[in-house]
């Protein structure tokens, strides 16, 4: 891709004008965004650049193997793993006010990334894989109505005082244009074809309070989810699929017995950039199928629903 070449080449040139000779911590989420910065960055600056995994204990099946592998084994890009999943987990713990759960994320974040900066004798930039869209719906814009959909973590969602400056190399661009970015820079192209994930993880797939119990049920149930639609050949249709755990129990019936267990909801949408999507239109004979594998192999579900929101009015996130 012609345009791609030239953007990753002013792209770099620019890095290197901002950066000059210092230290830059990029955090990586596992997804497409933050991999293709983290990659861009390390193309301009070489080893000034430092990645910093941080496993908030929100992550999806296997995430943090995968990322972690990607990282160290096909790019030889130092990467810091830091598991900060006790430390998420208890300050979130109580905590089911969606805006409340983003910046108490977000602010983590940034004390775990401060930290890793601290022991590599400090870092003057802090790298995030933040997009256009990211920008538009996160912004209070001034003089406009002021409205802010979701803090997203990677923007709003940061606390106003923070040691590090911001390099965002990807602030300008949109989602397709990001994976044509990545293809460019040779990322796999299973990475680069990944459906977005959220920073504030499964948190904002939990509505009301985040309890490891729940994580451990999402967890699996997305796991089997996922699975039914790369078994269907579907996965990449849909721009977005994720299991929410509701903070609901239903009664149901299991051999004689009755059971009261929680709900999952299974969302999935089609979109071009994430402002908006539509749901997507799935067999019914897929649904039931998935439906029964979840209830059948993920203890603690008893009963399976399908969102049919478009955005808008609805948004891709439950929260
Ligand atoms: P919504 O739910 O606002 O999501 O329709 C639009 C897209 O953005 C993703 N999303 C986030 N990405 N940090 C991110 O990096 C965030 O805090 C965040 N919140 C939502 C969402 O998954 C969808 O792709």
């Amino acid at each position: 891709d012609w345009s791609m070449a030239a953007y990753r080449d002013e792209t770099i040139g620019k890095l290197r004008a901002q950066i000059g000779q210092s230290r830059v911590i990029c955090g990586l989420s596992g997804g497409v965004d933050s991999s293709v910065a983290a990659v861009l960055i390390h193309e301009a600056i070489g080893d000034q650049l430092t990645c910093v995994f941080v496993d908030h204990g929100l992550m999806r099946k296997d995430e943090a193997t995968q990322v972690v592998g990607l990282f160290r084994d096909h790019y030889n890009i130092p990467l810091v793993h830091v598991d900060a999943s006790d430390t998420f987990l208890s300050a979130l713990d109580g905590v089911d006010d969606p805006e409340v759960k983003r910046k108490t994320i977000g602010k983590l974040f940034i004390d775990v990334f401060e930290a890793e900066a601290e022991k590599i004798g400090g870092a003057d930039f802090l790298a995030q894989g933040t997009l256009y869209p990211d920008v538009i719906e996160s912004v209070s814009f001034s003089g406009g109505p002021s409205v802010t959909i979701k803090s997203h973590h990677n923007v709003g969602g940061l606390p106003e005082r923070m040691n590090m400056k911001l390099v965002e190399p990807l602030r300008e661009l949109f989602k397709d244009e990001v994976r044509a970015l990545g293809r460019e820079l040779g990322l796999p192209e299973t990475f680069v074809g990944r459906h977005p994930f959220p920073g504030p993880g499964l948190a904002i797939r939990c509505p009301g309070g985040v309890t490891r119990e729940k994580l451990d049920i999402l967890r699996q149930a997305d796991a089997v989810y996922l699975d039914e639609i790369r078994k269907a050949g579907l996965y990449d249709e849909i721009w977005q699929a994720f299991a929410v755990l509701l903070p609901v129990k239903t009664v149901g019936v299991m051999g004689d017995g009755r059971t009261y267990e929680y709900v999952v909801a299974l969302r999935a949408v089609t979109s071009v950039d994430g402002m908006t999507a539509d749901f997507f239109p799935y067999d019914m004979n897929f649904l039931g199928r998935a439906a029964t594998r979840i209830i059948n192999e993920v203890r603690g579900v008893n009963r399976v629903v399908y969102d049919v929101t478009s955005k808008p009015p609805g948004t891709i996130e439950w929260e």
